[in-house]
């Protein structure tokens, strides 16, 4: 595997970055996942958009200008196999003495990418099994840290249930019941009477850039959609529950917290849009 390391693309065996780096200290950087189809990255501008908001958000100045990380990612593409890949970028606020702060005057930032295999979407086709948990995370989730310890405890929650994905769950304002937030590592669509509900965006989830191709689709196609903020009865309640994310694609919740969703098997909005999304990721 050929990743790329400070301005040099290197065997992953020979990158090497100092135990002082924040990204490790203290989890002080942002990330980026890409879909490569055919060799080309699927909605490269929407996701370098996103690493913008994400750097302005941690007050990280961008190291490169949009055809930098073009000509950084062409040459990961062309260096890794197979066809379809997925970029991860991941960017933090350099080497420093260890102190809380920014480092003052600051150090150049450390930039790193890889790229790793797409994993086949039909794998999602049978439909995946999900349990829910209290979302716990901090209140800026719309910034895409690396800091992801909260995501990767809710995450195991899944795995140690046997399960694909946590379904989050925000604690609503006092009186107000509990409201889905997204996946651990995913946006979450509910699909009830025909119609596509749709978390709203804000600080409180990562606006996912599949979520925006799935609700793209649902206004090119004329399919029912609706974004507003879902309670978590409507979540237990639903016909169809979707995952979506740039390594998974689109892929129907079948269960959850051990019971079925709807018929417990994927439904005919899962299909619709699955069969669309094939069509669009070209
Ligand atoms: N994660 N919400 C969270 C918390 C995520 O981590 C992700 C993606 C998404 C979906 O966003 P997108 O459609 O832009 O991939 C939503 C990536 C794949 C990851 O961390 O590996």
């Amino acid at each position: 595997m050929t990743i790329y390391l400070n301005g040099q693309y290197m065997p992953v065996e020979d990158a090497k970055i100092s135990v002082l780096d924040r990204g490790f200290i203290f989890g002080d950087g942002v990330y980026e996942v890409i879909p490569v189809y055919s060799r080309r990255a699927f909605r490269l501008a929407e996701h370098l958009r996103r690493l913008q908001h994400s750097l302005d958000e941690i007050r990280l100045p961008n190291p490169h200008s949009l055809t930098e990380w073009a000509d950084i990612i062409t040459g990961l593409i062309a260096a890794n196999e197979p066809d379809d890949q997925y970029l991860y970028l991941h960017i933090t606020r350099g080497v420093a003495r260890r102190d809380h702060p920014f480092p003052n005057p600051p150090v150049p930032p450390t930039v790193f990418a890889m790229s790793n295999p797409l994993p086949a979407p039909r794998a999602g086709l049978l439909g995946v099994s999900a349990v829910t948990a209290v979302d716990n995370r901090w209140l800026r989730c719309d910034i895409k840290a690396i800091s992801l310890l909260p995501n990767v405890l809710l995450r195991q929650m899944a795995v140690d249930a046997g399960c694909a994905e946590t379904v989050l769950l925000r604690a609503g304002t006092p009186g107000e019941a509990a409201f889905l937030t997204e996946g651990a590592a995913s946006n979450i669509f509910v699909v009830k009477n025909g119609v596509l509900l749709a978390p709203p965006k804000g600080q409180l989830m990562l606006p996912g850039i599949t979520y925006d191709v799935i609700l793209e689709i649902a206004e090119a196609c004329d399919i029912p959609y609706s974004v507003r903020k879902i309670p978590a009865d409507e979540v237990f309640d639903a016909d169809e529950l979707l995952l979506t994310s740039s390594t998974r694609e689109v892929m129907a919740i079948t269960h959850l917290d051990g019971k079925p969703v709807g018929n417990a098997v994927p439904g005919p909005m899962f299909h619709k849009i699955y069969q669309l999304y094939q069509e669009f990721k070209i």
